[in-house]
């Protein structure tokens, strides 16, 4: 839900334009955050103002505009320090449009300028206080309110620094924000924060740094400023002040340049050093210097923000040679599912070990049920697992999604696992349902696939995926990896029971084939192309399966409604007699899963439902199954495995169908339309 992408450059001379090329590539990679409109904010050349440009659309078309009005001259000028802001917007408040667009001012003079992620719940009491003090908005946005509070505290503090100033503006706002601030008033400084949504801030120096953490500072205050007081008598509101600690020793360099990012992807190809901000730290920097403060300090806060080194490589995140990211990440699987297993997996002697959450067996296996929750896909990927953590755990198994559970206020128990599974790590629901269940004691497991993402921190314990970064914001390798993490998990859990290792055995013997396999379905793509064309000016298209392949029917009709805005139904074929039966006809397409596991014959009652109300289905089935194919003229053969994986391999035909589709009815594959990839808002 939005990108935030700020650029400051010490004592490193680079021209506006340069700046603005910083801004818009790192903006390129946060657009799978959301796409609907754009901004940055710069320095004027005089240095006096503070300039901006906003467009509504994509950042292509911020880059043009950019083109047009910034290019040669006085913009081509070295500058040995400066402060660009920029974002990428997924409209929460307000449609998408110039004046919604951010960066959003504090005056017609561009005082401050910020730009957020996320929703200020109170923002309409702060409206309220600021509107009774002459402030006028000019948006329809929440992030507006901040900036004008902002001025407003300048207004009325005016011996505090930048940084206590947005400070004090935080203590006031409530939901969940990441923001970063640019004020002409303070020039060659930056401040932002985090609360509940994403921040990093990257650090590139010449040399390398002297020191791996970054101190905290501590303020120790927490007012509320009352919106009804002295509105009227025009009186100052006196905010106390927050109050630093005298060990401060910040991390100083000569030349350094600093990145503030919604994700790691947008720094990588800079700087791989970086500091995950946590909630409600405020990152300053000022004279070069980065300083991270905490407005109160907690019992268990750490001394330090420690500058991780990221493992990602800038080739992850760029298309190569394919036309999406999502068609690339479909085609990474064979890779991506093989790291997953990496240095847990031990083929030869059966083993599997899960390092993040070996120490907690002993606790898990005591437990009285699984809880597994997610949104979307990483819902999906529970259904898929379900079953079989059923039979090797032994434990009553709960598939939750992650809204529908904090809606019902879930029972939750101290010897409840909970499951959190997200590829981002940073979806809203889900980690609202994370910090329900951990105040009520029970130990929370973290599925994701971005590391130093809010679940990753805030689990007790978990699995890194390890897919690899995954843009197209629809999920793929994300999904085949989640699985494989859970079947792994079961495999764990089932170690110790006799009875239950040939089965293991059976299963980790699938899973050493697996590669090969999915290389062998993505050879179907031709032949899944083809089928797309049948397909793609049609208006729905239904999905049938059950057993192991429900969850494909669910994420194939996610995939199928998200990348092309056709209806799209995942039908258990069990319920077909109990009312989808009736949408059968002989225009209605139909695809049908069919492989020879235990309800194979249930599923050839529903495939012959289907044909004798003349449908005609599109079958995945397995290869060389002649008895099943007999039943259609259309149908992708899938090799055989055991039945548990067969969801892996009977997914990757939907993605591709979906990819087609979309491709064939002329859809943004990448960024699907009101969509984003990270909902960090609930
Ligand atoms: O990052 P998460 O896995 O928590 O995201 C959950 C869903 O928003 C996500 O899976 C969504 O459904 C995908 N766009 C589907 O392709």
């Amino acid at each position: 839900m939005c990108g935030i992408f700020a650029y400051l450059n010490y004592l490193t001379p680079k021209s506006r334009q340069e700046v603005l090329d910083l801004l818009v590539t790192g903006l390129k990679r946060l657009e799978y955050r959301g796409y609907d409109s754009t901004g940055v904010a710069i320095d004027s050349p005089d240095n006096k103002n503070i300039v901006m440009v906003k467009r509504t659309g994509k950042v292509k078309v911020l880059e043009e505009a950019i083109q047009e009005h910034f290019s040669g001259g006085e913009y081509s000028e070295p500058v040995l320090t400066h402060i660009g802001i920029a974002h990428t917007r997924w409209a929460t408040h307000g449609v998408p449009c110039e004046r919604n667009s951010h960066p959003h001012r504090s005056d017609e003079g561009n005082g401050f300028v910020v730009v957020h992620n996320g929703i200020i719940t109170n923002y309409n009491d702060v409206k309220t206080f600021l509107s009774k003090r002459g402030y006028e908005f000019e948006s329809d946005t929440d992030t507006e309110v901040f900036a004008k509070l902002v001025h407003h505290l300048w207004k009325t503090h005016p011996t505090y620094s930048f940084r206590e100033l947005v400070e004090q503006a935080i203590l006031q706002v409530e939901g969940a924000f990441a923001i970063a601030v640019k004020s002409k008033h303070f020039p060659g400084e930056c401040v932002a924060s985090r609360r509940s949504s994403p921040l990093l801030v990257g650090i590139k120096t010449k040399t390398r740094l002297a020191t791996d953490h970054i101190p905290i500072l501590y303020g120790k205050d927490d007012k509320k400023l009352n919106p009804d007081q002295d509105a009227d008598s025009g009186k100052q509101q006196v905010l106390p002040r927050s109050e630093s600690t005298s060990e401060f020793m910040p991390l100083e360099e000569k030349e350094v340049e600093y990145f503030f990012a919604s994700d790691a992807s947008a720094v990588i190809e800079h700087t791989n050093r970086v500091i995950y901000l946590e909630d409600d730290d405020v990152a300053a920097v000022r004279d070069g210097t980065l300083s991270i403060h905490r407005l109160k300090k907690s019992l268990d806060d750490p001394h330090a923000r420690e500058i991780t080194t990221l493992k990602m490589e800038i080739q992850q995140i760029m298309k190569g040679n394919y036309d999406y990211f999502m068609q690339k990440e479909i085609f990474e699987q064979p890779d991506s599912v093989v790291n997953t297993m990496r240095g847990r997996v031990r083929f030869d002697g059966n083993a599997i070990v899960l390092g993040g959450i070996k120490d907690y067996i002993p606790e898990i296996k005591r437990c009285r049920r699984l809880m597994l929750i997610g949104c979307g896909t990483s819902y999906h990927s529970a259904v898929a697992t379900r079953q079989l953590l059923e039979e090797l755990t032994e434990l009553p198994v709960m598939v939750e999604l992650a809204s529908d559970f904090l809606d019902r206020n879930t029972p939750i128990f101290r010897d409840d696992v909970c499951f959190f599974i997200s590829q981002s790590g940073e979806t809203a629901d889900t980690l609202m349902a994370l910090r329900y269940c951990k105040q009520r004691g029970a130990l929370i497991v973290g599925i994701t696939n971005t590391v130093g993402s809010s679940i990753c921190r805030e689990s007790h314990c978990g699995v890194h995926i390890n897919a690899g970064p995954e843009i197209g914001v629809a999920s793929t390798k994300a999904y085949t990896s989640q699985f494989i993490s859970l079947v792994m998990f079961a495999l764990v859990m089932s170690e110790d029971r006799l009875s239950l290792q040939q089965r293991r055995l059976e299963i980790l013997q699938a899973l050493s084939k697996l590669a090969d396999q999915i290389r062998a379905v993505l050879k179907l793509d031709s032949k899944v192309q083809e089928l797309a064309k049948d397909l793609y000016q049609h208006k729905s298209l239904l999905i049938m399966g059950r057993g192991y392949n429900f969850a494909t029917c669910l994420e194939g009709a996610l995939k199928v409604k998200e990348l092309t805005y056709m209806h799209s139904e995942g039908i258990m074929a069990g319920e077909l007699k109990h009312g989808p039966l009736a949408l059968v006809d002989d225009s209605m397409p139909v695809l049908m899963i069919v492989l020879r596991d235990p309800v194979y014959v249930k599923c050839m009652n529903a495939l012959q439902q289907v044909t004798s109300r003349k449908g005609c289905p599109i079958i995945i089935c397995e290869e060389g199954d002649e008895e099943t194919q007999a039943f259609s003229s259309r149908h992708l053969e899938i090799p055989r495995t055991v039945d548990c994986l067969q969801g892996i391999l009977t997914v990757i035909p939907m993605q591709l169908l979906s990819y087609h589709i979309a491709v064939l009815r002329g859809c943004d594959v990448d960024c699907p339309r009101n969509l984003a990839k990270s909902v960090t808002v609930e």
